[in-house]
């Protein structure tokens, strides 16, 4: 299954800069347990802004670019349907971890979101997820983390 995986502002906001425009430790706790044991996609603006491999998880960079410089055990991939058929090879999810660009690259095959809300709203942010990015998708579980966050769990409707 491809799950996208985001925190998200009230305003759509999800970066800054090239960074987090917050930090809660409770969501990255969510993040990692959640992730752990799986496959993990980002784009290769996130992956320098993580610095490292997430360990635990199979790391995919996504990038065009022949150049890019990653650790062993990392893979780079130049598309979705690499991604695709990767996913395809392994028994294991694959959470699309962002950026926006990655999340807008695998909008029409992502499965599931799994969404935090951040109660703040970034008037400064640089990074937005599209306004209607939920619309096929529905889902009333939730999961209430500390730090006053709400965590959404959304399906793709099948009608
Ligand atoms: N709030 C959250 O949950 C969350 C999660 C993750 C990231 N973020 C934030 O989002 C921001 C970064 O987002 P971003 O959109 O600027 O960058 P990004 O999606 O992380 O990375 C963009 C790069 O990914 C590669 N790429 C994207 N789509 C591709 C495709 N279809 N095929 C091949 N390569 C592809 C390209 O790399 P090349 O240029 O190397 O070809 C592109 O320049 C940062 O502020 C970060 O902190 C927020």
């Amino acid at each position: 299954m491809i799950i996208g995986i985001v925190a998200i502002s009230k305003n759509f906001a999800i970066g800054r800069g090239g960074k987090l425009p917050w930090h809660y430790s409770e969501d990255l706790k969510f993040f990692k347990r959640t992730t752990v044991g799986n496959v993990v996609v980002m784009g290769s603006t996130t992956w320098r802004s993580i610095g490292k491999a997430l360990p635990g998880r199979e790391n995919i960079v996504l990038s065009r670019s022949k150049n890019i410089e990653v650790p062993d055990g990392v893979t780079v991939l130049s598309s979705v349907n690499d991604v695709i058929e990767f996913d395809e090879q392994d028994g294991r999810d694959i959470f699309v971890i962002g950026g926006a660009s990655v999340y807008h690259a695998f909008a029409d095959v992502i499965d599931r979101w799994i969404v935090t809300e951040i109660p703040e709203t970034i008037e400064d942010a640089d990074t937005f997820m599209p306004r209607d990015f939920l619309d096929e998708f529905d889902g009333e579980d939730a999961i209430d983390l500390d730090d006053n966050l709400r965590v959404r769990i959304l399906h793709r409707r099948r009608d």
